[in-house]
């Protein structure tokens, strides 16, 4: 078996094992956020990582009221014009916690006497080290090169600091029910090895989220694009029905990330938009009329909220990605050209 394939299915544990191991460290953030008077949060982060942070520009913000920007790293380590970060927490969020541009936006935010924090499954890394606070993933090694087990665990991580933050015990309560939920979702394997059999000779699609699931949308088109080498483009249904839509024709698939939730509707009437175009819809939902409207459908199991659906939804597209590496014959563990590591600057 693959170490991708390994990686993935170990997702379960790896989330069960943060939520007991790292809650005592996410109150302490917490609480230095509060004492702080924090106003706002800037992610640095790169790939993978980046769409973790991605999600938590929407959770902060619904969960806490706290606007996220995502750091533009050139600023500091080529333009060397740092902005001036106020009542900020920086947070880096990385697993290998190597990346020089990222480890400079967190000590950038030390010379200028900012709250930082570090997400990473290395606590002992260059990043670790810069954090004044750091969240381990306690993901074991990732073998593979394309992230999976560690993005879920940095969503995870970012899901406990806003459930505690939120001070709401009910959020908390609501995480322990994740890893269940992610080992009925991989249970999927078997429709998805079908799905990939299908979409064996594609070239190209669409992966529509949005709100929480924007996230999810990167997430799943990054995972295609480095183990398929597929340009498979992430958006917003907001953008895409703006100007990208007119790309669409019956030979380009449109993956549809569309769990229950506030979002449900604006997704249904995007895959209506889409239909007309004449393009084959996969649908990854818990939602039977919205798997009604895609030719194929990936079922999540119900009853998580919406906020926490990024954990569950985003595995049937790293199956996918497995599997179609698979029929094609590519070695999912070692995409062309990459390295576990990538160190920008
Ligand atoms: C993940 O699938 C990628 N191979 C890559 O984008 C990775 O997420 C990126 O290099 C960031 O790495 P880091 O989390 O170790 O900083």
């Amino acid at each position: 078996m693959s170490y991708l394939e390994q990686e993935i299915r170990e997702q379960p544990q790896v989330l069960a094992r943060l939520l007991t191991e790292e809650v005592e460290k996410a109150r302490a953030l917490a609480e230095a956020m509060r004492r702080r008077k924090i106003q706002y949060i800037m992610v640095a982060a790169r790939g993978t990582s980046d769409n973790a942070g991605r999600y938590g520009q929407y959770l902060f913000g619904a969960m806490n009221h706290l606007p996220v920007a995502l750091a533009a790293p050139s600023l500091f380590s080529i333009y060397g014009t740092p902005p001036r970060f106020g009542d900020c927490l920086v947070l880096g969020i990385s697993q290998s916690g190597q990346s020089p541009d990222i480890v400079g936006v967190l000590e950038e935010a030390r010379r200028q006497g900012v709250m930082t924090a570090a997400i990473t499954n290395e606590p002992d890394s260059p990043l670790g080290q810069v954090g004044d606070h750091v969240l381990s993933l306690h993901a074991g090694p990732e073998r593979s090169v394309a992230a999976t087990k560690t993005y879920t665990a940095e969503v995870m991580a970012v899901a406990l600091i806003n459930a505690v933050l939120s001070g709401d015990p009910a959020n908390l309560a609501a995480l322990s029910t994740v890893p269940e939920a992610a080992a009925k979702t991989l249970d999927l394997a078997p429709e998805v090895k079908r799905v990939a059999e299908r979409y064996r000779f594609a070239d190209r699609l669409v992966v529509l989220g949005r709100g929480y699931n924007f996230a999810t949308a990167f997430e799943i088109a990054l995972k295609l694009k480095e183990t398929n080498y597929i340009a498979s483009e992430p958006y917003s249904p907001a953008d895409f029905l703006h100007g990208p839509l007119a790309m669409i024709d019956e030979s380009y698939p449109v993956i549809f990330v569309a769990p229950s939730g506030a979002m449900l509707p604006e997704m249904r009437f995007a895959m209506q938009r889409v239909s007309e175009r004449g393009a084959e819809l996969l649908v990854i939902s818990d939602d039977d009329a919205a798997l009604a409207a895609g030719q194929l459908g990936l079922r999540l199991p119900a009853a998580l909220p919406e906020w926490l659906t990024p954990l569950v939804a985003v595995l049937p597209g790293q199956l996918l990605a497995l599997h179609m590496a698979l029929e094609r014959g590519d070695d999912p563990d070692h995409p062309r050209a990459l390295q576990k590591v990538t160190l920008t600057r």
